[in-house]
């Protein structure tokens, strides 16, 4: 399964976000006033090119006096035009400058082999599957993005076993069990999901081996050797972690290459300033890599994009909030965050630094999830699109949108996106 992954084209540095913190919903529904309207505005987004068009045809068939009553008629169909290229633009903007999109090196430039058209071939076949969940409100746990995004990679890389960390109500086993029909799971987590069957809907699946309950061991505890021998797994790069747990995610990497597995997803990789846990995206922003490294200088271009994107994006963090004592910007206001910010320890730049090289020295591949589809089409209003990826279906693409079945689903499901990673990792140089 390893070399299907590999290709060398180039991963593009695009962008970065981040969710909430802690364990919070991240499906839940809340919107601001400002977002709020952001989304009314941009709700019309797909019919704007042909407004403007429309607009410019009348234009040039007119006077220039006639002209400017018309497109006061126009503005006033669909809203008023300079408060939408305001709310509606300039919030979807993506290039915005010092903010930018870090990004983790690999030792080769390697990339995943999948393209944005398998991207997109998954999606038409996942909607329907999305659709048939056991648990439809799963709030605090996966959403439709990183749904489809851990079906699409454990149905590509097609592993021998799959191990998750940290289940909740079951709702990751049954991906999992989506994309991989016949393949062994192992789910580890402290509640055994059934306990949750009591109140409502969750998920317990029949070829799942559960470390939880009684039976719970830290993914850093289990004897890995002990396990893939009852499992009869001789190659470790022939399984799929998933890791939901939130915890210090250079923890559970280093656990991980203890251990000898390869094939890594990390479900919150929360951004620099935000989360519960220290991330690879936390980790990877550093001043070396293209957007990465950041200011506290409260009079810069920085500190003004910063605060002008809050209003627009419930996640955003302005410099207040980005930097701790002694302007320490990184992790989460210069801590190392673990175990669902029950822990934090501060650490020093050069540290964070290290923290950096080290996984650099690791990292064959690192490939982040990007969102579904932008923020005018699936009206999400929490992560700010410029610290994303650019979406698989683009703003604009309302056709499409709806032709792969995500106008079918509620607003509510896309709001949980946390820049998911899915990490190749070996000890070779
Ligand atoms: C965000 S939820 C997981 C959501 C789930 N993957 C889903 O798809 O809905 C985090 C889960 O991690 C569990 N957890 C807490 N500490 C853990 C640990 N050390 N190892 C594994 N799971 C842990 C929590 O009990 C909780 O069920
Ligand atoms: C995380 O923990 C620190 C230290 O205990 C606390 O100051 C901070 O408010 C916590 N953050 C969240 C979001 O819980
Ligand atoms: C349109 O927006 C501009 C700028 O926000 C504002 O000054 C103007 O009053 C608005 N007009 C209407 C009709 O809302
Ligand atoms: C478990 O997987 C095996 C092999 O694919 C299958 O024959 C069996 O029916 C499955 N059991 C359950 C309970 O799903």
């Amino acid at each position: 399964m390893l070399e299907r992954v590999l290709s060398f084209r180039r991963a593009s540095p695009v962008t970065d976000d981040g969710d909430g913190e802690g364990d919070e919903s991240k499906t839940r529904k809340q919107l601001y006033p400002a977002t709020r309207f952001t989304n009314y505005m941009t709700r019309t987004f797909h019919i704007w090119p042909f407004l403007l068009i429309g607009v410019v045809l009348v234009v040039v068939t007119s006077f220039a006096y006639h002209s400017r009553d018309l497109v006061c008629i126009s503005a006033s169909s669909s809203g008023n035009i300079s408060r939408l290229r305001f709310f509606g633009f300039e919030g979807l903007e993506t290039d915005v400058g010092s903010l930018g999109v870090p990004w983790c090196r690999s030792k080769h430039d390697k990339s995943v082999e999948w393209t944005t058209k398998d991207l997109l071939e998954g999606l038409e076949e996942f909607v329907p599957i999305y659709e048939t969940r056991p648990i439809k409100n799963n709030m605090y746990g996966m959403g439709f993005d990183h749904s489809f995004g851990l079906w699409f990679i454990a149905r590509w890389l097609k592993p021998e076993l799959m191990i998750e960390s940290g289940a909740f109500k079951g709702h990751s086993t049954w991906v999992l069990r989506q994309a991989m029909p016949d393949t062994p799971i192992i789910s580890i987590t402290p509640r055994h999901p059934e306990k949750y069957l009591k109140k409502g809907p969750a998920y317990v699946d029949g070829n799942c081996t559960y470390f939880a309950g009684k039976d719970f061991v830290d993914f850093g505890s289990v004897d890995w050797e002990k396990v893939m021998k009852k499992h009869e797994i001789k190659d470790q790069g022939e399984v799929l972690i998933f890791f939901d747990d939130h915890q210090n995610e250079l923890k559970r990497l280093k656990q991980a290459l203890k251990a000898g597995f390869r094939h890594l997803v990390f479900e919150d990789n929360y951004d620099t300033g935000t989360g519960d846990h220290y991330s690879f995206r936390q980790m990877c922003d550093q001043f070396y890599v293209r957007g990465g490294g950041h200011s506290c200088f409260k009079d810069s271009d920085e500190a003004r994009v910063r605060s002008r994107r809050k209003k627009f994006w419930e996640k955003a963090v302005d410099i207040e909030e980005l930097c701790g004592p002694g302007e320490a910007w990184w992790g989460v206001r210069g801590q190392m965050r673990d175990d669902f910010n029950h822990s934090n320890k501060a650490i020093t730049y050069a540290e964070h630094f290290q923290n950096s090289r080290f996984v650099e020295s690791v990292l064959d591949v690192y490939w982040e999830l990007p969102p579904v589809a932008g923020p005018s089409l699936t009206h999400q209003t929490r992560y700010d699109p410029a610290r994303a990826q650019s979406p698989i279906v683009e703003d604009g693409r309302y056709g499409l949108f709806q032709r792969l079945g995500l106008s079918r689903l509620e607003t509510s499901v896309f709001n949980g996106y946390t820049q998911m990673v899915y990490l190749q990792v070996s000890q070779e140089p």
